[in-house]
């Protein structure tokens, strides 16, 4: 221990002298591999304390992401994290079970013959949407070089208030992003003016269920009604990909009645993330077509595993295969009935605190959770210029619950927002004393007699 004080902390994780071991090193290296290794009790105790400061996930209230499943589902989890999804061949009944979830996905959304219906599993969204993504370009194409026309410039249309994902795609992908900016009169993107962003280039429409900002959905009927008219007045056939990370495991349970999905002939192809309103731990999506001819076959790399011919379209090749047998355990486990269930408990809570939020005079509720259980709200105009809602997040952090605040997309980039993203285990109770420390917080703001200084950095997580 005796060079201990020469040695920069920030290069090294000091030993615990309670856990290590005679002979052992007190000095554990961060960012060069250690020349001895030492016992798995104590290199296990360091990476557990290591991420003691991380945030408690049940309280994390950013996140859309799982962060509890029951005993069976932690079992099975834990008898099957060594199967890799992409070996076929040697884990049969684990690429059956992946067909089986995505054909009760393609039944749940309603594709009209699911027979015909093609899918496939993905690490998340971001895949399924990437997937998606290639697809609608492929097929445009393929159209073009058919007629003669040129493909250098495919575009693709979608609101400015997109998940990252779909930048990434356009970027990655040399696709023109056209992003229908949000205003006042038009919160979200309702197909209104698409005329102005269509032409012969466009591969597709991206409409999103359940908008990440704000937790409402985006009329695809309506969005699809606009297209239908292009198609009239133009000849422009073209497509709608429905990003339904959150609402397409929602949305069939709380909105049956709700025209988003298969029911209507343009959505071609529909996006979920298991590991979100899937109840599913991170990190699996999903990403199902209407018919398997609106795949191009030339994007499927065929296997002959299993004696047969088995189709895969992804993007990364080793993937884990746990996951696919938690989602088809939850399917068998809940049924129809236990998923709607959870899913209206979690709205019913969104609902509660949303409401306990408008009453609070400071808030003016920008969505309720009545779509997912996912809602946003802003400052009331006029309630003060001592605080924002940054500094409400860094009161309510202090008090272990993390809900982020954040610039809404263009051209609503001046408004800032707060947002709770309600998940199964955020219970009544919970939520009944988070509303008790927002509106002790909000107390505690205005009481402020002149502004909080800004912060002119943002915080940063240290090594
Ligand atoms: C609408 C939407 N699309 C895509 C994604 C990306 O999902 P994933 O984290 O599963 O890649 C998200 C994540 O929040 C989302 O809200």
């Amino acid at each position: 221990m005796s060079n201990t004080h020469k040695i920069s902390h920030q290069d090294y994780v000091s030993v615990n002298p309670l856990f290590s071991r005679p002979g052992e090193s007190s000095l554990a290296s961060k960012f060069s591999l250690g020349e001895e290794g030492m016992l798995p009790e104590t290199a296990y105790q360091i990476v557990h304390d290591e991420t003691m400061l991380d945030g408690n996930a049940r309280l994390n209230l950013a996140t859309f992401v799982g962060t509890w499943m029951d005993p069976q589902a932690e079992k099975l989890y834990a008898e099957s994290f060594d199967k890799n999804m992409i070996d076929k061949d040697e884990y049969p009944q684990t690429a059956a079970i992946e067909h089986y979830g995505w054909r009760i996905i393609a039944d749940l959304w309603n594709a009209p013959n699911p027979e015909k219906a093609l899918g496939t599993s993905t690490i998340g969204s971001s895949e399924a949407c990437m997937l998606g993504g290639l697809a609608l370009k492929r097929r445009w194409q393929q159209a073009r070089r058919q007629a003669g026309k040129s493909t250098e410039k495919p575009n693709l249309i979608m609101s400015s208030s997109v998940q990252v994902c779909w930048e990434k795609f356009c970027n990655y992908w040399d696709v023109e992003p056209r992003y229908v900016p949000l205003s006042e009169e038009h919160r979200i993107f309702d197909g209104y003016n698409l005329a102005e962003y269509v032409d012969e280039n466009t591969i597709g429409v991206v409409a999103i269920l359940g908008v990440t900002y704000t937790g409402e959905y985006e009329p695809v009927l309506q969005i699809a009604q606009a297209l239908d008219k292009i198609q009239q007045d133009t000849g422009l056939d073209i497509p709608i990909h429905v990003d339904a990370a959150s609402g397409g495991m929602i949305a069939p349970f709380l909105q049956p009645d709700l025209l988003w999905d298969f029911r209507i002939p343009r959505v071609h192809s529909i996006n979920t993330s298991a590991h979100k309103y899937g109840l599913v731990y991170p990190g699996l999506g999903w990403v199902v077509w209407r018919d398997e001819e609106l795949l191009p076959e030339d994007l499927v790399f065929r296997v002959s595993y299993l004696g047969g011919d088995m189709p895969t379209f992804a993007l990364n090749f080793s993937r884990p295969g746990a996951q696919v047998l938690l989602q088809f355990y939850l399917f068998l486990r809940l049924g129809r009935e236990g998923y709607r269930a959870i899913q209206q408990a979690s709205q019913d809570v969104a609902l509660f605190l949303s409401k306990g939020i408008s009453q609070n005079p400071a808030f003016q509720l920008w969505s309720d959770g009545s779509d997912i259980p996912v809602f946003a709200w802003r400052l009331r105009e006029g309630h003060t210029k001592n605080w924002s809602l940054y500094d409400l997040s860094d009161r309510l952090r202090s008090r272990g619950w993390l809900v982020p605040a954040y610039p809404m997309p263009d051209n609503l980039n001046n408004i800032t927002v707060q947002r709770i993203v309600v998940r199964n285990g955020m219970s009544m109770d919970l939520a009944v004393s988070l509303l008790n420390v927002i509106n002790e917080e909000v107390a505690f703001l205005d009481q402020l007699s002149g502004p909080l200084p800004t912060r002119t950095t943002k915080p940063t997580f240290h090594h």
